[in-house]
């Protein structure tokens, strides 16, 4: 990447100067899985970072050293508290001491599938109050196309300064993939795009100090997109296969199968895997913000709409292998003790967020069934009518249907196959093992 793709002057230069020498002071609001994960990359490369939430419980824990995500261990919270390079605060007049402001705050779909824009707006606001001369401020959370220019610069340029002059405004999208050992917040490319070329390339510094790559794009549209891009990519392709599981099913294919083979092809074939529904904070949600962008465009998003009733079919679709699974031995849902493995949104995370399991789960409790569940990851599950503890993986043995809907690594998959009378497996957990007790997806 050049160091320089256009000259610098005045207050640019001046900021871009205090980035490089790492004496800029470096605020995040919100301290999520996005927000926590930055901020500690950047107090890591040796600047000085606020982060700054709302809520208090999160700021008490990240200045006790004491981690909420998974990617954030403890002892480097710890390390970075006692070098004095991290705090986090929830008075955001702090802001007015800062120089660079990464937004990561929450953008949820309203129960109409209308963007929430509300967490974007409160920390403008907020930002707007405090804004001052020579900053940079770059949004994360993922949103529509147009976001930072029609909703987020008119709000800061209400302080009365001018943009690519008196502060810089970015987008960069977030990419991070929680509880993925390879790839994490350093070491994923980053996208930035701004409002001006000024902007883009103080973006472009800023992230280059303690990120490996980063990507300049020429607008924040651009940056925008690129992020729904990748999401409705994935959801179309998770679709897609959901759609093929559900044909092979009717046609007794073993679709795990089909997608291997499938998948020696070097070239053209990307392989992705059928499910018991969608979940976390990105795939299910934000291809919703580009239809709901594009419809104002005139543009129905068909592929989007469609591949999401079909993943909205998944947990109906194990619920009745379930069903299907307890008839073939001769009990009804209806008082049957069914006991699921793992109900976090997906491998190895505590997240539950849009977990099909939740789904699954109160459909099957809907007919009668008796729902217990072990989670290491998830100790407690208090939500929607489901108030249940995680149990040993033991208790799969006194169940008469086992569900597998997260396949957690730390299961012990040969115990369960001995324990259980019969599992029903939404994510193949069990290839390899072959026994008249599995019904696959
Ligand atoms: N989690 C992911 O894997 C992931 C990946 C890529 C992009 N994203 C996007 O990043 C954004 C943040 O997601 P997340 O998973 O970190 O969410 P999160 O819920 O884990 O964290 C958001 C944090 O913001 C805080 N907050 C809410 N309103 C605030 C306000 N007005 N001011 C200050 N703090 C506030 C919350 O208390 C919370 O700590 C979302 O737009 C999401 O779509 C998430």
């Amino acid at each position: 990447m050049p160091e320089a793709q256009i000259a610098l002057i005045d207050g640019a230069a001046a900021l871009a100067e205090k980035i490089r020498a790492r004496t800029a002071r470096v605020g995040v609001i919100g301290l999520g899985y996005v927000g926590l994960p930055l901020a500690v990359e950047f107090a890591n490369a040796g600047f000085s970072v606020t982060g700054i939430d709302v809520s208090e419980a999160k700021t008490e824990k990240v200045n006790a050293g004491v981690s909420y995500v998974g990617d954030v261990p403890d002892a480097e919270l710890s390390r970075l508290r006692s070098s004095g390079r991290l705090r986090a605060v929830t008075d955001f007049s702090v802001i007015a001491e800062l120089d660079t402001i990464n937004i990561c705050v929450p953008t949820p779909l309203r129960k109409t599938k209308d963007p929430d824009m509300s967490y974007i707006v409160s920390a403008c606001q907020e930002i707007a109050k405090y804004c001052h001369p020579g900053m940079l401020i770059i949004l994360e959370s993922t949103t529509y196309p147009g976001t930072t220019d029609e909703l987020v610069l008119p709000m800061l340029a209400e302080a009365g300064l001018e943009v690519g002059k008196d502060f810089f405004l970015c987008f960069s999208p977030e990419r991070v993939d929680p509880g993925n050992p390879k790839y994490q917040t350093r070491n994923i490319p980053k996208v930035v795009g701004g409002v001006t070329e000024a902007c883009t390339e103080i973006g472009r510094i800023f992230y280059a100090q303690a990120l490996e790559t980063v990507v300049p794009v020429s607008s924040t549209q651009v940056a925008e997109m690129v992020k729904l891009l990748e999401n409705t990519f994935r959801l179309i392709n998770i679709g897609l296969v959901n759609e093929i599981a559900l044909m092979c099913d009717r046609m007794r294919i073993n679709v795990w199968e089909v997608i291997d083979a499938a998948a020696t092809k070097p070239f053209g074939f990307v392989p992705f895997y059928p499910g018991p529904g969608l979940g976390g904070h990105c795939i299910p949600i934000d291809p919703f913000y580009l239809s709901w962008k594009s419809k104002q465009a005139g543009i129905e998003a068909r592929f989007i709409e469609l591949a999401g009733y079909i993943n909205g079919q998944m947990p109906h679709f194990v619920v009745d292998k379930v069903q299907n699974a307890l008839n073939d031995v001769g009990k009804p849902v209806k008082g049957s003790r069914i006991h699921v493995m793992g109900v976090a949104y997906k491998r190895d995370i505590d997240d539950m967020r849009e977990s099909p399991a939740l789904d699954v789960m109160l459909l099957l409790q809907n007919r009668g069934g008796v729902m217990s569940y072990s989670d290491p990851h998830v100790p407690v599950l208090r939500l929607d009518g489901l108030h249940l503890d995680s149990q040993p993986e033991s208790a799969a043995a006194g169940a008469d249907c086992v569900v597998i809907i997260t396949d957690h690594s730390a299961f012990d998959y040969a115990a369960l196959l001995e324990r259980a009378s019969l599992i029903v497996d939404s994510r193949n957990a069990m290839k390899g093992r072959s026994s008249g007790k599995i019904v696959r997806l």
